[in-house]
């Protein structure tokens, strides 16, 4: 069984270098996710990636809340509660990784991949306005 991979494309750019660089390293490690199934996925690698990429959402979605402040965004409280319901759809997600980490690493490929390409496609589209009028790039 083997899941696909996600390959960035110019479409989910959002014109600013530094976010554009951080979306990408989350595809990476969705992608890492992906081929860590294919192969011969133990409990060890799953936990890596996932613990690896819990602390980067974090990062990631501190620097654009960052920008939201900064720029007196007008669309930030919705869009923070976008990454906080992630986030916590995420902690659940990883509670069921002590019972079944390999069914874990499935689901969680799902929604990632789905999450991910949503949220950059509508949310994080969105404030590039804001962020370019602010000099942002
Ligand atoms: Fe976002
Ligand atoms: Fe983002």
């Amino acid at each position: 069984m083997s899941q696909k991979k996600l390959e960035w494309d110019a479409k989910y750019s959002v014109g600013v270098e530094e976010i554009d660089n951080q979306h990408k390293v989350m595809f990476a490690t969705i992608n890492e996710l992906v081929d860590a199934i294919s192969e011969a996925p133990t409990r060890e690698k799953i936990s890596r990636i996932v613990e690896e990429l819990v602390a980067y959402k974090k990062f990631h979605f501190a620097t654009e809340e960052k920008y939201f402040k900064q720029f007196n965004y007008a669309g930030a409280e919705e869009h923070i509660q976008r990454h906080r319901e992630f986030s916590a759809k995420l902690d659940d997600l990883s509670k069921q990784f002590a019972d079944d980490p390999i069914q874990l690493a499935f689901n969680l490929v799902d929604f990632l991949e789905d999450w991910l390409i949503y949220h950059l496609m509508n949310a994080d589209q969105k404030y590039k306005e804001c962020f370019h009028e602010h000099g942002l790039k």
